[in-house]
């Protein structure tokens, strides 16, 4: 039987993202946003940060990126972001030379108004949470927000799910009020304090 508790939350699951992000997010820190989609994650931990903080983001499309330096840009905080156009399994090696994590932030699946054929996949989503547990700082937080409602969507939860299971993590599951099998989950994982 799963380890993992889950729990119903009355408040939409990207807003608890955010807000259980913040706690590890001083000013001056670092994030990064693992799936940056049309920027509003990264917008909200390029804000966190502040001026002295740094934000590290991935996306596999051109257009979603465009779409991020667009805001952030509007936004004035583009210069304390670097986008990278690739894969997050590259994360592992995009993170040398960075300080530990403070904040990470997964919102999986595909595009909003893109192209719903370029989806997040487990095969390249675990190893980029792998790469964030190992550099993670130690009251860092990662959320993983894993979309149930597309045709790949049940299987990447499921490897999620399966693969957050190690004794050396603290992870709860969260899920919308409206449960459905369908519908959205939302992990918040942590180092375990020895
Ligand atoms: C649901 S959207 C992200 C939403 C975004 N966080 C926001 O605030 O608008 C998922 C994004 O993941 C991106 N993606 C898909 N596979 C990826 C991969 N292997 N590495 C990085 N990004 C990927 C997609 O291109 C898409 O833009």
């Amino acid at each position: 039987m799963s380890s993992i508790p889950l729990e119903v939350s009355q408040v939409r699951l990207t807003r608890v993202a955010a807000n259980w992000v913040t706690t590890a997010l001083p000013e001056g820190g670092f994030a990064v946003d693992a799936t940056v989609g049309n920027g509003y994650d990264t917008l909200f931990l390029a804000d966190r940060v502040g001026k002295s903080g740094r934000v590290l983001g991935f996306d596999v499309q051109k257009m979603a990126l465009n779409n991020a330096s667009e805001i952030l840009r509007f936004a004035g905080t583009l210069d304390r972001v670097r986008l990278i156009l690739g894969c997050h399994s590259g994360l592992g090696r995009a993170l040398i030379g960075y300080p530990q994590v403070d904040a990470a932030m997964f919102n999986l699946g595909y595009l909003p108004r893109g192209d719903r054929r370029i989806v997040t996949r487990p095969s390249t989503t675990i190893p980029a949470i792998t790469a964030l547990i190992e550099r993670l700082a130690p009251n860092g937080r990662i959320t993983i927000l894993a979309y149930r409602g597309h045709p790949e969507g049940p299987e990447e939860y499921a490897a999620i799910r399966g693969f957050l299971e190690p004794p050396d993590l603290e992870v709860r599951e969260l899920t919308g009020d409206a449960d459905n099998e369908l519908g959205p989950r939302l992990f918040l994982v942590k180092l375990a304090q020895t």
